[in-house]
């Protein structure tokens, strides 16, 4: 019987990324890069951050890990600046569609719909039992 143990990242993403490139090769009949990277970005009015949002990208898709504003300056467009910029650096990578998941009816989900998102799929009582939306927008 394997012996399971507690291993860093490293060592468990090196193991999957080998076998996993036969499982994808199977699903999409060609050789599959699996290419995943993350990009921060900062929002900054003069030597103050204002505001942050970061990306994951992955099997051509752009997922919003996180997004936040400073309080005091909301409702003055950083946020929807931060996510075009996350759509652009999306579209460099060949990203078909931008996903991100928030506590459902909420303001989080108001902002993403303003931001050209819709809801995809409802998880119920997902985070901290609390229902979360999956929210999409297409890319191209
Ligand atoms: C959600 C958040 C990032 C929005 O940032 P922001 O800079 O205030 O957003 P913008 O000014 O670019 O808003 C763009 C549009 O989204 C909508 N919107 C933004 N905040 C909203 C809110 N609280 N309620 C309803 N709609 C909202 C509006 O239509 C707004 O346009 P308008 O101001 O012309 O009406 C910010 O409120 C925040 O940091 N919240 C806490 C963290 C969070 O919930 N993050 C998202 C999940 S990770």
């Amino acid at each position: 019987m394997a012996e399971i143990v507690r291993v860093a990242d490293e060592r468990s993403d090196a193991f999957y990324r080998e076998h996993a490139r036969a499982a994808l090769k199977t699903a999409w009949a060609f050789t599959v890069v699996w290419h995943e990277q993350v990009v921060d970005l900062l929002a900054l009015e003069g030597e103050r951050t204002v505001g942050t949002a970061r990306l994951r990208i992955a099997a051509s898709l752009g997922h919003v890990e996180r997004i936040v504003v400073d309080p005091h300056f909301r409702r003055q467009g950083i946020g929807r600046a931060l996510l075009l910029e996350l759509d652009d650096i999306a579209n460099y990578y060949n990203c078909h569609k931008m996903t991100i998941g928030v506590l459902a009816g909420g303001e989080a989900e108001r902002f993403f719909e303003a931001c050209g998102y819709h809801r995809e799929a409802l998880l119920p009582q997902h985070d901290f039992k609390l229902d979360v939306a999956m929210l999409r927008k297409f890319l191209l």
